[in-house]
């Protein structure tokens, strides 16, 4: 192992004499690696990317460095250092951005970004606005960035893509549950054009398509020693979207009391302290850059988003549980009223949370 991980390494330009390669814990997509180097060259991030979810590594790889390359050059502008306030891709000495193994597995090199600070779970107010600053931050360095992306999961967070598949899902029947599903059914029914009109404003363009992060959780934030934002990470899933399913994801995560398959439905439900934490962060970051049409619907984003995933767990559940990992039987079902329930709460407080929103956009505009 240590010799097969040394020869892929030796196909990347790094500087200085590789003295170790050991795992480095925490993701959980990529087997990654860090690369201890001497003479006082930088050390390295080795990853094998997961090509059962990319599968175009190579286009993937294409997209983070235009993006880093951006943020790195707006860093400096600011008088920044891009080395650490923005991700650095390495080349292979022939100058790709992956190398493929003789195995098929891709591989792929960063520069690593010493003496940080990282979370693992947002679990404070504190946390939550910093998350939001993150993010906030990543969407403001990118909101000049003009290159296409390539889309490297197809019709992520397309309503429209997710009903073509969920209308296939329910003609097939194919675990033969849909007849014992009328009432969640009805949940997703009943929400659809409410969630189309929605979509529909990001295909006509009144709700612009920028550059999104699409993993947004605070593990994917490196911060610096002061508690400040250095660099967000992990940008495997950069694509061209709406800034807000950014938001909106967050919050389905950051602010859900229960867990996202809590079988205790009392547990559930939209904390707006956390809300109004984490997106006070965020607009502190982007408020200003933000248009009126995606201001107005910050908070609905939200229910978009939860609403999607109600639909996903349901569409697997009714699949026959082909897409999700599951623990237990029907654990997909329980996923999905614990979603269910998620959303009733942040329906039940839209109002509030639309006030909280209309009061921090004002404020930092
Ligand atoms: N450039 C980097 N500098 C410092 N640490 C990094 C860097 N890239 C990744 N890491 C560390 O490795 C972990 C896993 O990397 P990540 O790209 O998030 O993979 P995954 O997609 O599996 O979550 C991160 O949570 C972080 O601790
Ligand atoms: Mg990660």
């Amino acid at each position: 192992m240590k010799e097969a991980l040394m020869r892929i390494a030796s196909q990347f330009a790094l500087e200085g004499t590789v003295r170790s390669i050991d795992p480095l814990g925490g993701g959980f997509i990529n087997d990654t690696f860090i690369v201890r180097t001497s003479d006082g060259a930088p050390d390295y991030i080795l990853q094998r990317k997961n090509k059962n979810i990319f599968p175009d590594v190579p286009a993937m790889m294409e997209n983070i460095r235009k993006v880093s390359e951006h943020i790195g050059r707006r860093v400096a502008a600011e008088g920044g250092d891009p080395r650490r306030e923005a991700m650095t891709v390495v080349p292979t000495r022939d100058g790709a951005l992956c190398h493929c193994d003789a195995a098929g597995e891709y591989w792929a090199v960063t520069e690593f970004i010493a003496d940080t600070v990282a979370y693992d779970k947002a679990d404070s107010e504190a946390l939550a606005r910093k998350g939001g600053e993150g993010i906030g931050r990543f969407q403001a360095l990118l909101a000049d960035f003009d290159e296409p992306l390539a889309e490297t999961i197809k019709g992520f967070h397309n309503i429209r893509h997710r009903f073509a598949q969920w209308d296939e899902a329910l003609g097939r029947d194919a675990a033969g549950r849909v007849k014992d599903l009328a009432e969640e059914i009805g949940w997703i029914e009943s929400r659809r054009e409410e969630m189309m009109r929605f979509w529909e404003l990001v295909e006509q363009g009144t709700i612009p398509t920028r550059v999104t992060h699409n993993d947004t959780k605070i593990s994917n934030i490196l911060f610096d020693c002061t508690g400040r934002v250095l660099c967000v990470i992990d940008l495997d899933t950069v694509m061209n979207s709406t800034s807000l399913n950014d938001f909106g994801d967050a919050i389905r995560s950051y602010c859900n009391t229960g867990a996202e398959d809590d079988p205790d439905l009392d547990r559930v439900e939209l904390s707006l302290p956390m809300f109004r934490a984490y997106t006070e962060g965020y607009l502190s970051e982007r408020a200003r850059q933000l248009v009126p049409a995606e201001i107005d619907r910050l908070a609905f984003s939200a229910r978009y988003i939860t609403y999607e995933q109600v639909l996903r767990f349901l569409m697997d559940y009714i699949d026959g549980d082909t897409y999700y990992k599951t623990a237990y039987a029907d654990h997909n079902l329980v996923r999905t009223r614990a979603q269910y329930k998620l959303l009733q709460s942040m329906e039940r407080q839209a109002e509030a949370m639309c006030a909280v929103v209309g009061e921090l956009a004002a404020k930092y505009r």
